[in-house]
């Protein structure tokens, strides 16, 4: 699982995936920016996802933990206390990409990544809470640094991540006026065990560790601790307008791929996927999904298409809408293994908001829990059968998609 100093890697003339049409802009940038990128060397120099941030109201990153060690194979390992923020580190291991999980200390606190809530009728109601991004491993962050700087794209000065308690040895770009995600460049060898720093008094909380406890003992009992593998993929949803140049924008930061789009007549809205170009698992490096309406709102008046890409980024923002966990191919109990997950797991009082689609004839089956009160965002289980390689089916996506467009909090705006 190496993805340091592989030879000669290209991003392009790979297969192609998927129906959706793209402009011709797209097709001829794409085919540029790929050919630059590897040209450059910043192909070669960008690697994996170490690490993805989220942030957290005060009080609320203990009951995310119980949520996420249950519903997820993170464990919590320590706490960073720095002047406005816990930091949780949670991780599987030093293969897969870590989560910092960000609890804010003071709800008067202000900062840009409040200020991406604030306008949004649904995000302000959890102002400080979102997905910020991803970190990613390079093998020279100096130089990278300097390349993306030259690309004319922006990055946090060194005191303004201090400013917002955000780990210095990772280089973290301004938020995309696509996705309003950063990106984070960290240098790692691979031998080595990540840190983050300096994020002030490291420690181990005891609720924490309680709560973290409580929950790895109930995923046990429940007999789900092995099923749940780590992130297939992560999915923002963005702007009906903004869905080709957020590719675009993501492909020139890292070193993914295009793989396909696929389109969702049914719900007026498309898939689109990008993964690493190294030969890489999904549990190493996630793949990287942006979602949009095929029609922006303004129009959707004549036609009365549904629209819950555009409805979520509206009410939203443009965000992560979902994190996909994989699941064990097999069966449990007389069950299918994500039926046995999702029956556990709702046994227990978490909502989904549909029932599991798809089958073992389609290759796959998907399911959305309903949205973290806590982080508003969406955890999907994909359980693929034998050697399914696809991504979805459009059956299941519209389905998925449509359960999301009416979920409660949506409803309420
Ligand atoms: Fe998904």
């Amino acid at each position: 699982m190496n993805d340091q100093f592989t030879p000669k890697l290209i991003s392009t003339g790979r297969a192609r995936n998927g129906d959706k049409q793209n402009s011709a802009f797209f097709e001829t940038y794409l085919q540029r920016v790929l050919e630059e990128r590897d040209r450059c060397g910043l192909t070669e120099m960008i690697g994996r996802i170490e690490a993805m941030m989220i942030t957290v109201e005060p009080g609320n990153s203990i009951a995310y933990i119980g949520e996420l060690a249950l519903m997820t194979p993170y464990h919590y390992l320590v706490t960073l206390d720095s002047p406005r923020h816990l930091t949780h580190i949670l991780r599987i291991d030093m293969n897969s990409p870590d989560i910092l999980l960000r609890e804010v200390k003071d709800p008067n606190h202000y900062d840009i990544f409040r200020s991406l809530n604030d306008p949004h009728p649904a995000g302000s109601q959890r102002p400080h809470s979102r997905y910020l991004g991803e970190i990613l491993r390079v093998t020279d962050r100096e130089q990278v640094l300097e390349m993306q700087r030259e690309r004319e794209f922006r990055f946090f000065s060194p005191d303004t991540l201090d400013g917002l308690d955000l780990p210095t040895n990772v280089s973290i770009s301004r938020p995309s006026p696509y996705t309003q995600n950063v990106v984070g460049y960290i240098q790692r060898d691979l031998d080595t065990v990540r840190v983050y720093h300096p994020l002030g008094n490291c420690n181990i909380v005891a609720h924490a560790q309680d709560t973290y406890e409580k929950a790895k003992e109930l995923q046990m009992k429940l007999q789900i601790d092995d099923l749940i593998k780590p992130i297939d993929h992560l999915a923002t949803r963005v702007h009906s307008q903004n869905r080709e140049v957020a590719m675009l924008e993501y492909l020139a930061l890292s070193s993914y791929h295009y793989w396909g789009s696929y389109d969702i007549p049914d719900q007026n809205s498309s898939t689109n996927v990008c993964k690493s170009v190294r030969p890489l698992p999904e549990a190493v490096s996630p793949a990287k999904v942006f979602t949009a309406n095929n029609l922006p709102y303004c129009v959707n008046h004549l036609d009365k298409l549904p629209s819950p890409n555009e409805t979520f980024v509206r009410n939203y923002g443009p965000r992560l809408h979902h994190i996909a966990l994989s699941v064990k191919d097999g069966e449990r109990g007389g069950k299918e293994n994500i039926d046995f997950v999702v029956d556990a797991i709702a046994s227990q009082g978490q909502g989904f908001l549909l029932e599991v689609v798809g089958s073992r004839d389609e290759g796959l089956k998907q399911i959305f829990s309903a949205a973290s009160p806590i982080s508003a965002l969406i955890i999907e289980y994909v359980q693929r059968f034998g050697d399914f390689q696809g991504f979805f089916t459009k059956d299941n996506v519209a389905r998925l998609t449509a359960a999301a467009g009416v979920e409660d909090s949506l409803a309420r705006i």
